[in-house]
């Protein structure tokens, strides 16, 4: 294993950085989303972007799921009928062909992803009906080259929907497990039997997915370090290539479902963490390596590759080894990363649908970014996925020079270096093994929203 991936879990100091922070899929995060940014401005850039021939990332959601999981904070319509899906999908190709003719249709989809809800709520016909029709309108690779993913819920896969889903050209699957004990899936209302979990991971291997990554939550009601440790185990023996380990954070005024959870079940934020260290032991004893944000991988697998050999990206759909793309939102609520701007799809059925109705594009806010953005976006996504920091590789990139314009960042990380999170010198910067898992927190310091908002706090304090 490279030293460079290894993490040291150090109680003391997370306790003491342990504050909220953001995950950075975006810089500027979505708070710096607005709606001065307009539908007809995403196509004015859009179009701009074709001058470069980059290629595309597509990402579709589909927010459909049967039954609702109590912890679950995503953006989700739980229905029983089936039949809601036609009209979704009726407007996804609407919003296809008005987002299709803005791109070039020479610009190859290296990256296509579905997510949820549940992707696999739409019935087979619909499935294939809905990458035909994507085909229509943007280029697909047919050679199985490209990163195309979904995401799976065990519980809504039959017999043929792995083996139709790899024919329509998917080759990676991310499945939702969250942990096996019965108890757990009670309290949270996701019960699914181990054997059906196995069953699909076996069943993706059989079918040739490139990569199969598992969804693990710890911090779920019930929880502790026995019961959260045999799902860890059994999870290992089924290898994998990726598993994320999610933390729950229990936000019952936010994410409404989360009320139905009791809270005197939780686990205590100590045992929470005992939790966490013993995942990270038994998970890097069984030969994974911590990519960061939650995500593990074997150490041949691509995205561990990529991180060793400096090609690793990550963006609105998480850590990937396609970093030139841009990405195209599409449904309700989807996210789009095109040129230098962020958007975002309108966040209800409704209101998505009466956009689409009306032939325009569903997109409702977003971002510019500016010089300073696109800086300290590259500084973050190079900390997140690399661990590590050359000054020379963004002074080139940006024509500054890093200690000037970051005196104040490099002056607030010495107490960082201090307490061993990481180290600098007039070069570089090098996340050590016990920052790893506060990496977030590293990269706050050269958040300039959150200092200007911290600024404004403390100037309204005095
Ligand atoms: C959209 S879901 C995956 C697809 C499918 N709906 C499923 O549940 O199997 C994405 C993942 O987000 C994670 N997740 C959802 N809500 C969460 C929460 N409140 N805290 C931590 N992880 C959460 C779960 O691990 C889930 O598998
Ligand atoms: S975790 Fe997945 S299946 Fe459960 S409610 Fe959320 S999106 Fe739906």
């Amino acid at each position: 294993m490279s030293l460079s991936q290894t993490i040291d879990f150090d109680l003391d100091l997370i306790n003491r950085y342990n504050t909220a922070g953001p995950r950075y899929t975006s810089y500027p995060t979505a708070v710096q989303f607005h709606e001065g940014f307009t539908a007809e401005r995403y196509a004015e850039i859009a179009r701009e972007t074709n001058a470069s021939g980059r290629p595309l990332s597509l990402y579709f959601h589909i927010p459909f799921c049967d039954t609702v999981c109590f912890y679950c904070a995503c953006n989700k319509v739980v229905t029983k009928d089936r039949t809601r899906a036609r009209p979704y999908l009726d407007r996804l190709y609407r919003e296809m062909e008005l987002q299709g003719e803005l791109f070039d249709r020479s610009r190859p989809v290296t990256q296509l992803h579905w997510g949820g809800g549940t992707p696999t709520f739409i019935s087979h016909d619909e499935m294939t009906e809905l990458m035909q029709r994507t085909a229509e309108h943007f280029r697909l690779l047919d050679d199985d080259t490209g990163e195309y993913s979904i995401e799976i819920d065990p519980r809504e896969v039959d017999d043929h929907t792995l083996s139709l889903l790899r024919k329509l050209g998917f080759n990676r699957i991310s499945l939702g497990v969250q942990d096996f004990d019965e108890r757990v899936q009670q309290a949270v209302n996701r019960v699914q039997s181990e054997s059906l979990v196995l069953g699909v991971l076996d069943e993706a291997r059989r079918l040739g997915f490139r990569s199969t990554s598992v969804d693990l939550i710890y911090g779920l009601p019930h929880q502790d370090r026995k019961t959260f440790g045999h799902t860890v185990d059994k999870i290992i023996q089924v290898d994998p290539a990726r598993i994320s380990v999610f933390n729950y954070a229990h936000l019952p005024d936010r994410f409404k479902p989360q009320r139905r959870i009791n809270e005197a079940d939780l686990p205590s934020p100590s045992e929470k963490l005992a939790i966490l260290q013993q995942t990270i032991q038994q998970l890097t004893e069984a030969g994974y390596v911590y990519i960061g944000m939650d995500h593990f991988a074997k150490p041949d697998d691509e995205l561990a590759v990529a991180q060793r050999d400096h090609t690793l990206y990550r963006n609105f759909q998480g850590y990937s080894t396609h970093s030139n793309c841009d990405l195209v939102g599409l449904g309700s609520t989807s996210v789009g990363m095109v040129g230098h701007s962020y958007s975002q799809n309108r966040h209800d059925l409704e209101s998505y649908f009466e956009r689409i109705d009306a032939g325009r594009l569903a997109v409702f806010r977003g971002v510019e970014l500016d010089a300073d953005d696109l800086l300290r976006r590259d500084v973050i996504t190079r900390l997140i996925c690399h661990f590590e920091l050359a000054f020379a590789d963004v002074e080139k990139a940006h024509g500054i020079r890093f200690t000037d314009y970051f005196a104040q960042e490099l002056k607030a990380l010495e107490g960082m270096q201090a307490d061993g999170l990481l180290q600098m010198t007039g070069e570089s910067i090098t996340v050590l093994p016990a920052g790893r898992l506060l990496i977030r927190n590293i990269c706050m310091t050269f958040d300039r929203y959150l200092r200007e908002a911290k600024e404004q706090r403390f100037s309204r304090v005095i």
